[in-house]
């Protein structure tokens, strides 16, 4: 397993391989991670990870400062996973040499809504990292976690519209055994919160139960769990949202692929947790 850190010796590797499977990552990985690379190894004959803590997606007053950077424990637990072929951990200097990135990707108006409205920037920041990565690795093959899921309706969007030559594979959430969906930062929680944290797969459980059984007030729903959380002390819901799957625009009582996503903060942490209705 090599780790690469320069631009220049990942395109030198690249050029003597076959096809690549691409699992980009901030790093700080953990088993939702390694559903990912798992998945990725099935798709290519090499398989390449980034570790890069991108400045450009995170706002003002956001966590990029104490977002865990774990290079060496990462490579331990990739290791211990079976490796991959390459680490590729790019310093800054090396993916942003000019400080300010001039030529953004610019993502359409749904990425201004859920999170995006929450986090002004955050989807170009992720689109032109993306875009950066995939330029650099040149893989066949990328694979996105839905536990992110406007994020891999961005990337996959993107890929459609500018004819970007890779196929995206979404993988499934990997969760705790009481539904916490898997995330670095669960590491934030104090013993309580994280406790409480569940409650949120609860809701969208319990939100989709009742949407299989017919109910099509989506906004009563949501209203339920935003009261119970509330009163749980969760400090702030960001939203609690039922959106058409394929477009994320707001459901349809006639759409048959939905997404119930949720956003909400405890203590300080903000979690993210989404889940899909499929009706028949
Ligand atoms: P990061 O948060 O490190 O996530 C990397 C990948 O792991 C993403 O595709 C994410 O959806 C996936 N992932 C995270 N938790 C997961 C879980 N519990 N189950 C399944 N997949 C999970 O997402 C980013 O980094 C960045 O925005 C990035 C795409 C690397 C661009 O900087």
């Amino acid at each position: 397993m090599k780790i690469i850190h320069t631009i220049s010796e990942l395109r030198e590797w690249r050029k003597t391989v076959g096809t690549v499977a691409f699992v980009p990552t901030m790093g700080n990985l953990h088993a939702g991670h390694m559903s990912l690379i798992h998945a990725a190894k099935a798709e290519a004959a090499h398989t390449v990870v980034s570790i890069f803590v991108n400045r450009l997606q995170f706002g003002q007053g956001e966590d990029f400062d104490r977002y865990p950077r774990t290079l060496q424990s990462d490579a331990d637990i990739i290791a211990a996973h079976g490796g991959v072929d390459v680490i590729f951990a790019p310093d800054e200097k090396e993916l942003y040499p000019n400080v300010i990135q001039q030529y953004q990707v610019n993502p359409p108006a749904i990425a201004e809504e859920l999170c995006g409205a929450f986090r002004p920037g955050h989807f170009r920041g992720v689109a032109t990292v993306v875009t950066k990565l995939f330029n650099i690795v040149e893989a066949d093959v990328a694979c996105f976690g839905k536990k992110d899921y406007q994020q891999l309706a961005v990337i996959q969007g993107m890929v459609a519209d500018l004819n970007v030559p890779i196929r995206i594979v979404p993988v499934d959430t990997g969760r705790a055994s009481d539904g916490l969906a898997l995330s670095s930062r669960n590491g934030f929680l104090n013993e309580a919160q994280r406790a409480e944290a569940p409650r949120l797969f609860f809701h969208l459980s319990r939100m989709k139960k009742a949407i299989e059984n017919g109910e099509r007030d989506y906004s009563k729903l949501a209203i339920e769990t935003v009261t119970d959380l509330r009163v749980r002390g969760w400090l702030e819901v960001d939203y609690v949202e039922t959106r058409n799957a394929l477009t994320l625009k707001p459901a349809a009582s006639t759409d048959k692929h939905l997404v119930i996503l949720i956003a909400a903060r405890i203590g300080t942490t903000r979690l993210i947790d989404n889940i899909e209705v499929n009706l028949v």
